[in-house]
This record gives structure tokens, C-alpha cells and sequence, in this order.
């Protein structure tokens, strides 16, 4: 499908930032975004890339009444050389279409979905940062915009790419977070939406993520919604524990989102001497884990937060420091060899990372 760049008119063209070490993540957006609709009777149609706006919408639109919506998020990076690279985009788009499944919307062609990105992305390229630690955020969204406030599928949706030049997801960068277990509120079941990237799932997380926050807790770590024992993930990643040889996270049952930098942690962990197990995580069992030192390091991954050390842990009364609670050996050679990949740094010995400019 063709894609037609609409003009950009001067007054449209925002202030670029001027102090990159000062961006933080997801409040500054580019000039432009990808706009491609798709109707019941035409399918996808009228593909654009425009000046970024606000839409005009019904407030009768499915997706305020019952948040039919689904996303992704992935990065672009600039490279010393110049080089605009992404990271794994064909991942995003095979969950993107999962997501889209699962919640009933129509599928997008993944040529479609990765040409958008790439032409939005070459044309923005001004916009991307290039100091360690900076990247241009691609946030790919489905939304239905079909005005009717009957329960159903929608017959017309928007498919579109915001981009956003940011830092580090956590306000305290590459140092370790704390995080809480939650026992009370649960985040997915076992059939529900757990593995679908649909904004319901994160607006059902705020009530403990803020519960946990006025207790000095980045995040919330979920326990399984059904015998709340097992470990699940935190919302924006997925955990690892890491014990002498062996670096353990939780398996793919179906309640968990299926992260693309989780799958790159497994096959990186493998290449640096250590064993992967995909394994359910008894919560007693880690914390005893934790006290006794068998756990020496653990990290979450995720796109917005790379590799992200957790320093404490806290279930029930009782709050660990993990290993000394400051940044392990692996976690950050995991960060380093991650990160240098997608930079263009080290060599890419996996064929993750696409050129696009
Ligand atoms: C990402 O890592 O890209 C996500 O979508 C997580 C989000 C909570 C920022």
C-alpha cells in the first residue's frame, strides 16, 4: 500500500529540545505520525504520515466505553556513524497482530505495519537522540473509533505511530529499583488479556502501582491471579532472578506479555555462560532464595526500561535487599551487551538489529 506524506506546514514544526541529557520518557513528541484506517467493507485504506495533531473523535467511539485499543513500543537508534537502526521490529508486529486477536480487531499486514514505521521513522530521523541512554520511542496504537455504545466489535478503526524522543523510562536512570509484591490486587487470569498489549490491562495496574508508591516502591511485581504464588511480571517489564549459573524467569502460560527484549535476555544470558530456565517462581521459595544469597542479582527488561536492576524486594512484612541492593555483575553486562548491540557498538551475532537509514 501506498503511503502519502502529507505537507508539514512551517507552524507545525515543534521546538526541537536542546539539552538531550535532560529527556525523559513519553512527553515530547516529532512533527509527524502515521495515520492508516481500516473499515469494515475496504479493510485498510488511506494510508498517511501528517503533521502530529489531535483527532477529532465522537465521544460515542467504542474505545472510550470499552477500551477496545491495543499498542506496542519500540525504539529507533542513531548510531556514532549516523546509521538509524531498529531493534527487532518484526517482533512488535507479530504481538501487535496477537494483541489484535485477542481483543478482536483486524490484523495489520506486518509489511504494512514495518513500512509505516520506517518511512515515519527516515522522515523524523532529525528527532532521535543520540547520547547514551536516549533513543526515539515508537509507540504503534489501534484504537476503534466507530461511534456506538453497544458491546461489539468495532467496524472502524485508526492505526497509528507517535514518536517520542526519550531517556531512561526511570526518573533514576540506570540504578536499582525497589519494587513491592502485590498479594491483593491481581493483574490477569489464566484466559484473560494478560499476554495482549491492551491499555485495560494497565489501567487495572494503577491502584497498586500508586498503593505501592506512597510505600516507596517503583513498581509492583504480580504474584499469579489465581493461587497467588507465582511470579509473574511488573507491568512495564518482565523479571529475572539470577542465582550462580542459572538466570531464571517466569514462563509464557498465557498471563504474561510476551517481551521481545525478555526473548533477547534468554538467548544474550546463554552466550554469557549462564543457564536459562523458564520455570514458575514460587514466591516463598525466591524470597528464601533472597535471604539465603542463593539470588545474588535481579533485573527487569522491557523496551521502555532495557535492562533495569531491582535492588529490594518486599512481600508481605518482610523487605530483601537483593544481593548488596546495588547493580550485579550480569545485570550490567547484560545492559552493555544489549545496549551495544542495538547502538551499533558490538557486533549483532543474533540478526536483531534492521538498518533503516
Ligand atoms: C514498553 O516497554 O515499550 C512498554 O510498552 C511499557 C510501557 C509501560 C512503557
Amino acid at each position: 500500500m501506498e503511503i502519502r506524506i502529507l505537507p508539514l506546514p512551517d507552524e507545525k514544526r515543534k521546538p526541537r529540545f536542546t539539552d538531550e541529557s535532560k529527556l525523559s520518557f513519553g512527553r515530547l513528541f516529532t512533527d509527524r505520525m502515521l495515520l492508516v484506517e481500516w473499515k469494515v467493507d475496504q479493510g485498510w485504506v488511506d494510508a498517511r504520515i501528517e503533521p502530529y495533531g489531535p483527532f477529532v473523535l465522537d465521544p460515542a467511539c467504542l474505545v472510550f466505553h470499552y477500551a477496545q485499543e491495543i499498542f506496542e513500543g519500540l525504539k529507533a537508534y542513531k548510531w556514532e556513524d549516523g546509521t538509524i537502526a531498529l531493534f527487532r521490529p518484526e517482533m512488535n508486529a507479530r504481538r501487535f497482530n496477537y494483541s489484535a486477536s485477542r481483543i478482536c480487531m483486524p490484523e495489520i499486514p506486518e509489511e504494512l505495519f514495518l513500512k509505516g514505521i520506517e518511512e515515519l521513522v527516515r522522515l523524523e530521523k532529525e528527532w532521535i537522540p543520540a547520547s547514551p541512554g536516549t533513543s526515539l520511542y515508537i509507540r504503534p496504537t489501534m484504537i476503534a473509533v466507530e461511534p456506538v455504545l453497544g458491546v461489539k466489535p468495532s467496524d472502524h478503526y485508526y492505526f497509528y505511530v507517535i514518536l517520542s524522543p526519550v531517556g531512561a523510562y526511570y526518573p533514576k536512570g540506570f540504578n536499582p529499583v525497589q519494587i513491592m509484591v502485590e498479594d491483593k490486587f491481581v493483574r490477569a487470569v489464566p484466559g484473560g488479556t494478560g499476554e495482549a498489549k491492551t491499555g485495560g490491562n494497565y489501567a487495572s495496574s494503577l491502584k497498586a502501582g500508586l498503593e505501592a508508591k506512597k510505600k516507596g516502591f517503583e513498581q509492583v511485581l504480580w504474584l499469579d491471579g489465581v493461587q497467588r504464588r507465582y511470579v509473574e511480571e511488573v507491568g512495564a517489564m518482565n523479571m529475572f532472578f539470577a542465582y550462580e549459573d542459572v538466570v531464571v524467569t517466569a514462563p509464557l502460560t498465557g498471563s504474561i506479555l510476551n517481551g521481545v527484549t525478555r526473548d533477547s535476555v534468554l538467548k544474550l544470558a546463554g552466550t554469557l555462560g549462564f543457564r536459562v530456565e523458564e520455570r514458575q517462581i514460587d514466591i516463598n521459595e525466591l524470597m528464601a532464595d533472597i535471604r539465603n544469597g542463593a539470588v545474588k542479582e535481579a533485573f527487569g527488561s522491557g523496551t521502555a526500561a532495557v535492562i533495569t536492576p531491582v535492588g529490594a524486594l518486599s512481600y508481605k512484612d518482610e523487605c530483601l535487599n537483593i544481593g548488596d541492593g546495588g547493580v550485579g555483575a550480569l545485570t550490567r553486562k547484560l545492559y552493555d551487551t544489549l545496549t551495544g548491540i542495538q547502538y551499533g557498538k558490538i557486533a549483532d551475532p543474533f540478526g536483531w538489529v534492521r538498518k533503516i537509514a
